[in-house]
């Protein structure tokens, strides 16, 4: 939609104040629900997001068994009050097609030969929405996949980049993205580099599109190292070496 918004002014200053290569705040917590198998709790600017694994489990109805792999099946929800207007609960066409995506992009990097015939949900709850939810809900799926302990071949991350006012920037906002030009939303498996998920919303000229892939994909490699250091917040916590070695040394024989 175009507007007379301004979106970035003559010094390359954003409506947020952000930089054209600036993150919005990010912060993530691994393992925040007790009886899903593996979760995550992640704000992202404005966006709250929850997700949640269960699995792998027993494929039913049985016939929607693989039986050579599993089957992943996430599901996004919007929650009707995460929006300016009320979304009506349940799912629309948006959200079969961000449920899809997202699905995909997870059976690329879980180790799905490894669980014939089960099923792996993930559901991914949108508590609060401004802008690039999707990118969001693969992120925190990809924390809570890892804190289910589900064998992956690389934690999977996203990020996005746009066009506003005729410049590429990095991870759109709200009225960036109601006003802007261009979102490319891309998923990626960084410790291999391998694109899990690229979509594109508006028009970008062959260098936009690469200058915008660029930027999403260095988002990619922040928001990943930011998703392990959730993991390791958690688990170290979890396990204290010295008390470990406190208790098995041997008692002196006198
Ligand atoms: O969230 P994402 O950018 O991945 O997807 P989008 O379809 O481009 O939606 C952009 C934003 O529009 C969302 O993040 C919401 O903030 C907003 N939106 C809304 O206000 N009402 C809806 N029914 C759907 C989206």
């Amino acid at each position: 939609m175009k507007s007379d918004i301004k979106l970035i002014d003559g010094h390359g200053k954003r409506l947020d104040g952000r930089k054209a290569d600036e993150l919005r705040k990010i912060k993530i917590e691994a393992g925040v629900l007790h009886r899903a198998d593996g979760s995550c709790y992640l704000e992202w600017g404005g966006n709250k997001v929850l997700a949640a694994v269960y699995g792998p489990r027993e494929a039913i109805p049985k016939h929607t068994q693989n039986p050579l792999k599993a089957i992943v099946n996430a599901r996004y929800n919007m929650a009707s009050f995460s929006v300016e207007d009320r979304k009506r609960p349940g799912p629309d066409r948006r959200s079969v097609e961000i449920s899809k995506v997202i699905s995909e992009a997870l059976e690329r990097v879980i180790l799905i030969e490894q669980f014939p015939r089960t099923m792996i949900n993930v559901n991914i709850e949108v508590l609060d929405a401004e802008a690039g939810t999707r990118c969001a809900g693969l992120t925190a799926a990809g924390v809570a996949l890892a804190d289910a302990g589900i064998p992956m071949i690389d934690i999977p991350v996203a990020c996005a980049a746009g066009k506003i006012d005729g410049h590429v920037v990095l991870d759109l906002g709200q009225k960036e993205d109601n006003f802007g030009d261009a979102d490319l939303p891309l998923g990626l498996a960084p410790r291999i580099n391998e694109v899990i998920l690229l979509q594109m919303d508006g028009h970008l000229t062959m260098d936009e599109f690469n200058k915008a892939f660029e930027l999403a994909h260095h988002g990619c490699l922040v928001v990943s190292e930011m998703q392990k250091k959730a993991l390791l917040e958690k688990y170290e916590s979890v396990v204290q070496p010295e008390e470990v070695v406190q208790d098995v040394q041997p008692e002196e024989s006198e």
